[in-house]
């Protein structure tokens, strides 16, 4: 028997006992006659101590160890003389009688430590040491936790988990495929699913009435803190249901996890409509921890000769609290974020909302007392406040007042990870156009159904039709997106060739479920989960990297494995492949 106790459970009733332990030397202190050894391994950290005077044999030895060795101690669990409030175990020590080192250890690259003296770079090119750290391995174990939950609540409803191929055709998620080529059949390639829509819709049809899968997704997209090309999705599917059996079932699970994970009751999950969402935050995934909504005021700006907000197709402010007392450093400053390319707005006009009950803008030599309190008052401002102005078109002038409350709200210190503001989005449009391509693209993809009350637009006014799409929507981040199928094959011709698909393109590539769909399927729908956005929203971090065992970096590359990579002509020549030169 290697060991009889972890590194993080022997406590003061153990005092006496003799123990065995097996671990990772994290740290090692001596002193005089004294050495102390750091025991580590997955469950915490014990004190080795090796005394002179007790045997100097193995206080030479343990003098040998490096950092990260691989040992096995034996010894007795003693109390300690100076105690240690800091770590579970650190009422007690092991005075050793035994060690065996069984490995030893290159001094690893970056201190193995909570904090670390590695770079990005270099953790992730020895994740497997950066995965011993404590805060890395707490992220695993929650997520450990987060599927477990997501097991046990959904086993109890009759869900049952089913796998879906990874080697397929194209599914259209909106994103790039990543393709695998087959030597079998030269010059033919599987794509990776982007998600396993269709497969699911698939056993809807064989009658599994309520599938999920904890499942991975890829695709070929720009990397960000929240995506990486391959991620986890906790994927559901139902058969006989409507939007609101969906959203039930689904606000159930949510508020278990966080009652089960994180020990917060979340309450009720308001829903907004899509143009509400877009018309208050400029956002179809708006963070609600805080209020600063919109405000449009095109009927009080124009006609008093300020040119910017005269050719202005929309004017919107923002009241952020007690913010009059900006400096003008402050604001020249914030004028400058708004301006950078990322925002991209031409200026930012403010209105200081004095507590003395005047006003102060950038505007003055345009707008008068009495214009700017009706600007506050639109506002709901009150004394000490600061209006923030931009103008421009509708659509961009949402998007960088979007920007802008986000960033006033980090700055006012509104965005508390440790609060969470759950919400639904619905009645998303069902397509949106696509001017330079000129053609209409699938808001969510093509097999999301219309309302019912708008199927006839399909043809006449597609941008006006609703959809029975949602998305659950957490602290800002979109944590999942689901919609109510088309089940009806005709319905689902008719939307393919509004998306420009021609008869042929959507068989090709759609046949199969098409012509499943002509074997009785039932009404159904579902939703997925962003499993890695969903654990980094419960450990409080932006990066959903630190949550993933293997992560790739931002150039899409797994540091450790040093991959993508070449391959050797011969693959290549198997394959049928000829790389251009
Ligand atoms: P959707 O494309 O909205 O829907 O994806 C569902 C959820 O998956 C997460 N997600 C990602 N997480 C990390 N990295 C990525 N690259 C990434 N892309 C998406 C998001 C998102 O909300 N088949 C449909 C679901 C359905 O209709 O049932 C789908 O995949 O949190």
């Amino acid at each position: 028997m290697y060991r009889s106790h972890n590194c993080g459970e022997l406590r003061i009733e153990h005092v006496g006992q003799t123990v065995r332990l097996a671990g990772w030397v994290a740290r090692r202190r001596d002193f005089g006659a004294l050495t102390f050894v750091d025991l580590r391994d997955r469950y915490g950290i014990t004190q080795l101590s090796f005394n002179e005077e007790y045997n100097k044999v193995l206080l030479d030895s343990a003098r040998s160890l490096g950092r990260e060795f691989v040992v096995q101690a034996i010894g007795k669990v003693t109390e300690r003389s100076n105690k240690n409030s800091k770590i579970p175990t650190g009422d007690i020590e092991i005075v050793v009688e035994e060690l065996q080192i069984l490995n030893s250890s290159l001094v690893p690259p970056f201190s193995i430590e909570e904090e670390t003296d590695g770079g990005d770079d270099i953790r992730m090119q020895y994740r497997y040491l950066d995965l011993r750290r404590d805060p890395v391995r707490q992220n695993l174990m929650l997520r450990h936790q987060v599927a477990r939950q997501v097991r046990n609540y959904l086993d109890n409803l009759q869900f049952i988990e089913v796998e879906t191929p990874v080697l397929i055709k194209s599914t259209p998620e909106g994103a790039r495929d990543f393709i695998v080529p087959s030597r079998m059949n030269p010059g033919q390639f599987y794509a990776l699913p982007q998600s396993p829509q269709t497969f699911k819709q698939l056993l809807m049809v064989s009658g599994f009435d309520r599938y999920y899968q904890i499942v991975k997704c890829f695709r070929d997209e720009d990397l960000r803190a929240d995506r990486q090309p391959e991620f986890t999705q906790i994927d559901c599917e139902m058969s006989f249901v409507e939007q609101e059996d969906i959203l039930n079932l689904f606000e159930g699970m949510t508020r278990h996890l966080f009652k089960e994970v994180k020990g917060v009751d979340i309450g009720t999950l308001p829903r907004m409509t899509f143009d509400d969402a877009m018309s208050k935050y400029g956002n179809d995934k708006p963070d609600i921890r805080f209020g600063m909504e919109f405000n449009y005021l095109n009927d009080l700006v124009k006609g008093k000769g300020f040119n910017v907000f005269e050719t202005a197709e929309c004017v919107l402010a923002i009241c952020a609290d007690n913010c009059a007392n900006y400096t003008r450093k402050q604001l020249d400053e914030l004028t400058e974020w708004v301006k950078r390319p990322q925002i991209g707005a031409k200026g930012l006009v403010y209105v200081m909302c004095n507590a003395d009950g005047s006003y102060k803008s950038s505007v003055d030599k345009f707008y008068n007392q009495d214009d700017l309190k009706a600007w506050a008052e639109r506002c709901g401002a009150k004394a000490g406040d600061l209006l923030l102005l931009l103008s421009g078109d509708l659509h961009q002038v949402r998007k960088q007042m979007s920007e802008l409350r986000l960033e006033m709200g980090q700055r006012l210190g509104y965005r508390d990870k440790n609060v969470f503001k759950a919400l639904w989005v619905i009645d998303f449009p069902l397509v949106e156009f696509d001017a330079d391509n000129n053609r209409w693209h699938a808001m969510h993809h093509p097999f999301t159904s219309p309302k019912p009350e708008d199927l006839d637009k399909l043809e006449t006014d597609p941008g006006a039709i609703r959809a029975n799409a949602y998305d659950l929507v957490i602290n800002g981040v979109e944590i999942g997106g689901g919609s109510i199928r088309i089940h009806d094959k005709n319905v689902q011709s008719r939307m393919f060739k509004l998306l420009g698909f021609s008869e042929d393109e959507a068989k090709y590539q759609f046949g199969f479920l098409m012509n499943a769909f002509e074997f009785g399927a039932p009404p159904h729908g579902g939703i997925a989960f962003g499993f890695d956005r969903l654990c980094s929203m419960f450990g409080g971090a932006d990066s959903i990297r630190d949550f993933i065992a293997f992560p790739k970096n931002n150039q899409g590359r797994d540091m450790m494995i040093d991959a993508p990579s070449n391959i050797e002509n011969k693959q290549l020549d198997e394959l049928k492949i000829a790389l251009k030169a």
